[in-house]
């Protein structure tokens, strides 16, 4: 667990509810164990996802969605593998677990939920396209990474409905930043919450890195996916696409994009990508939910 975090008595409880979330579907984890193993077969990895149906029939669903180009084709999960990639497929198996596992209370009004969910699968697809575009990192592990870099977000609204919708609101009506006003009330923020739910779930170590420092200027320095998501979410906060935590405008520094191996063409291209991509966004959304 991060030891950055302070053990107040409401961090403990906080940190205490986390570690009582629901646990990831068991097939998730046969899934990336089997994916560790070398040499499986396309067979073998197909059988433990049929293990799920549910997970198998959301994984066939948004391998059909128009962001991978296949609509309509891919009629088995051996067919999605083959056409995707088995890192495409755990990426899908792991987003649609995530979000099926934590389910946010049912009286969301004073949260703009869409906007949310909105910027979690934007930060996907930019993390993607950065990683994919500049060859920094791998591309279908940037956007498992960028899918649920705020876990923590879901993690502490879960816990706590009524006092996060307020910082929500306070953060959005700029009265201080949302880290600063997580920190006050809970002693930690949504990047350590939900790299601890990340840690307790045994996801890999480099996607609970990633989650931890996504909002840290210094995430450039940790490392190559770290800073691809660290840019990814600035971006799509900056240009607006989905819920953007802050009132105030978000700026990416030219020695941000320079310092973790990116040109600034390659930055307008993806911002570019992100948002005439509104739409397939929204179609992927309502598929994995
Ligand atoms: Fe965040
Ligand atoms: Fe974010």
């Amino acid at each position: 667990m991060n030891q950055s975090i302070p053990q107040l008595p409401k961090t403990r409880q906080v940190l205490r509810g986390i570690s009582e979330l629901p646990t990831l579907p068991t097939v998730m984890y046969r899934m990336m164990e089997a994916l560790n193993t070398p040499d499986l077969s396309l067979k073998k990895i197909a059988s433990i996802v049929l293990e799920d149906p549910a997970i198998a029939s959301k994984i066939l669903k948004l391998a059909n969605s128009s962001y991978y180009g296949f609509q309509g084709e891919v009629r088995s999960i051996e067919h999605a593998i083959v056409l995707l990639g088995t890192e495409a497929v755990r990426s899908l198996a792991l987003g649609s677990s995530v979000f099926n596992t934590i389910r946010c209370p049912a009286d969301m009004s004073a949260v703009d939920t869409a906007g949310l969910w909105t910027h979690f699968l934007a930060v996907a697809v930019c993390s993607k396209e950065i990683a994919s575009r500049s060859q920094i990192c791998e591309a279908d592990v940037a956007f498992t990474a960028g899918l649920i870099h705020d876990i923590g977000v879901l993690a502490l609204l879960c816990l706590y409905p009524s006092e996060y919708c307020q910082i929500m609101e306070e953060a959005e009506a700029g009265e201080a930043p949302f880290l600063q006003l997580e920190m006050q009330a809970f002693g930690l923020n949504h990047q350590d919450a939900g790299a601890y739910l990340a840690s307790c779930w045994r996801l890999p170590e480099i996607l609970q890195s990633s989650i931890l420092h996504h909002h840290g200027h210094e995430s450039i320095e940790k490392g190559k996916l770290e800073g691809t998501i660290y840019l990814a979410d600035k971006i799509c906060r900056s240009t607006h696409i989905g819920w953007a935590f802050t009132s105030t405008d978000v700026e990416i520094l030219p020695d941000e994009i320079i310092r973790l191996g990116a040109s600034s063409e390659q930055l307008d291209e993806v911002r570019c990508f992100v948002q005439e991509g509104r739409e397939f966004i929204c179609e992927f959304l309502d598929n994995i939910g």
